[in-house]
């Protein structure tokens, strides 16, 4: 729906498909896993701890029309900005830390472009639910859990609620005791559950970004076991 740092969107594709008729993504960010093409018409939960990021998406869910959002001012080089939602467009990871930022052409393209995508794609969320709390607070319930936690190390530091805030042992323990199916994303640092190869992305500058994932499933779908076996612990 919207820009953010350590979003889903390019490598959703790569990630099982729901079985369960409930998403939960207790880490939500951009939530990009569950707007990926027929996921969000699930039951969508999100629970996010920046309150800053919740208040975006209750403002999508609750408010927001279409009109409104492709009404949203245009961003001009050089101009200063203090809106968060503008703030997390500047594809930087620092940028949780930012008050206010100075346009430049790339946050000035990644704007246009979002306001299309977040009117276009509005319709989608608004059956969704936001909460405005810590993971560990999700419902327990039987669910997609779509698990993508800042990444251990310095992958995960530039949130506000950061890698180096969370007890990753205590996550694994919460995560095993999900109900249904559990799709847990890492980076090379994640050593706290069996984490297998999932994609090999292109970073900047030749740098090789290893995505990781655990999966696990108490729901019986066959063609699915079949297709993930490799990555079945
Ligand atoms: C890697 S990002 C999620 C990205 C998301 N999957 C996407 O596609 O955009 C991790 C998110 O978890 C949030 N977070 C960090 N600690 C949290 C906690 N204890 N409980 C809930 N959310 C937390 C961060 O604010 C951040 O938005």
């Amino acid at each position: 729906m919207f820009y953010y740092y350590g979003r889903k969107k390019q490598i959703s594709k790569y990630y099982p498909s729901p079985q369960c008729d409930t998403i939960v993504e207790p880490f939500a960010g951009a939530a990009a896993y569950s707007a990926y093409k027929d996921n969000w018409k699930k039951n969508v939960i999100l629970i996010e701890k920046d309150e800053k990021v919740y208040k975006i998406w209750d403002w999508l869910i609750n408010e927001a029309t279409e009109q409104e959002i492709l009404n949203l001012p245009e961003l001009k080089i050089g101009e200063k900005s203090s809106d968060f939602l503008h703030i997390i467009h500047a594809a930087t990871k620092m940028a949780f830390h930012f008050k206010t930022i100075k346009v430049t052409a790339v946050l000035e393209r990644n704007w246009e472009i979002s306001k299309r995508i977040m009117s276009q794609n509005l319709h989608k969320v608004k059956h969704w639910q936001i909460l405005n709390d810590d993971y560990s607070n999700a419902p327990d319930i039987e669910a997609t859990w779509f698990i993508d936690p800042p990444y251990k190390g310095e992958a995960g530091l530039g949130y506000r609620h950061s890698s180096k805030l969370l007890d990753y042992d205590k996550l694994a323990e919460w995560a095993l005791n999900r109900k249904g199916e559990v799709i847990f994303c890492e980076g090379k640092e994640g050593d706290y559950l069996p984490f297998k190869p999932l994609v090999d992305l292109k970073g900047v500058a030749g740098k090789v970004n290893k995505e990781m994932i655990y999966y696990r499933s108490d729901v019986l779908v066959p063609e699915q076991t079949t297709l993930f076996s490799n990555i079945n612990v």
